[in-house]
């Protein structure tokens, strides 16, 4: 697997790809990988003849006060799983590479951020499709593949993209689980024991859910009102919300039909957690 720091290596490297008639698929991350981000990468792997991988911790997407600074962060661990998963192509650029001093330029979706995780962190989903965009303007993927851990995030990217004609498809990969029900994320390292024990309230809050459509509930008032009472339940919880919208659309609805997300962001401890569902009503 190669590695590359510099942006106009990046963008070298990736003509003498596309010479060659290969397919590129794309997985942006974070790092601190784990199995929902390598589920990404094998699927690319499996769609595309030659992956490239991002590590970019962006600050641009972190609001004051949030984890930036501690974001875990273990790059040589990240290089070996992203190998084995199938990434060819490794992109680790710094910060000054991605954000030279005088940058000055975003990209704003002006639908759906304003909701969900965008009215809980103002300005985080502005930084994440600068970051993508300048991410796609390097890599030029025909694939990029987005986890529907973040729903909210992948729907945002896939309005991006149409809005902005830009050339290529968004795939988007169930979430990924641990054993007992948590959704894989990097922040989960955050959590002592007693607060990953904690954490399970999310999976169970929508296992709950899903319990209670199956038995005829249509009202989505009265649904948000019992998963907001079982969250509550586990003092280490706090909710920042608990949503019930349309889906693919995020809209209110009053009484449930059709396609659903049950959308969660809880702090367990100090740590936000988001872990969503689709239902089909
Ligand atoms: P990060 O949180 O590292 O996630 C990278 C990708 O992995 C995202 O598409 C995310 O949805 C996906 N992912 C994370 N956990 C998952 C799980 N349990 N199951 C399936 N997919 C999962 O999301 C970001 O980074 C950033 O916002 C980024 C898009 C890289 C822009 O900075």
């Amino acid at each position: 697997m190669k590695v590359i720091e510099m942006i106009a290596e990046m963008k070298e490297f990736v003509t003498k790809v596309k010479r060659q008639g290969k397919t590129i698929g794309f997985v942006p991350t974070m790092g601190f990988l784990h199995e929902g981000h390598l589920t990404l990468m094998r699927k690319a792997a499996e769609k595309t003849d030659f992956v490239v991988a991002s590590i970019f911790v962006n600050p641009l997407q972190f609001g004051a006060g949030e984890d930036f600074e501690e974001y875990p962060r273990d790059l040589e661990r990240d290089l070996r799983l992203a190998e084995s998963a199938g990434v060819n192509l490794m992109f680790t650029p710094g910060v000054t590479e991605m954000y030279p001093s005088g940058y000055g330029t975003t990209v704003e979706v002006g639908s759906l951020t304003d909701k969900l995780c965008g009215r809980s962190r103002p300005g985080h989903f502005r930084g994440v499709t600068t970051v993508v965009t300048k991410l796609f303007n390097i890599v030029e993927p025909d694939i990029a593949f987005f986890g529907q851990k973040d729903a909210q995030q992948a729907a945002i990217l896939n309005k991006m993209a149409a809005d902005l004609n830009m050339n290529l498809e968004i795939k988007v990969v169930p979430i990924v689980r641990e054993t007992d029900g948590l959704a894989m994320s990097s922040r989960n390292k955050y959590l002592s024991p007693e607060e990953r024990k904690a954490a399970l309230v999310l999976s169970q809050g929508l296992e709950l859910a899903r319990n209670f459509v199956a038995a005829g509930a249509r009202n989505t008032a009265d649904l948000i009102s019992e998963i907001t009472d079982f969250i509550n339940r586990e003092p280490r919880a706090r909710i920042d919300y608990v949503e019930v919208l349309s889906f693919p659309g995020f809209s209110e609805t009053e009484n449930m039909h059709g396609q659903v997300i049950i959308a969660l962001a809880v702090f367990i401890g100090g740590t936000r957690l988001i872990d969503n569902m689709v239902l089909e009503v």
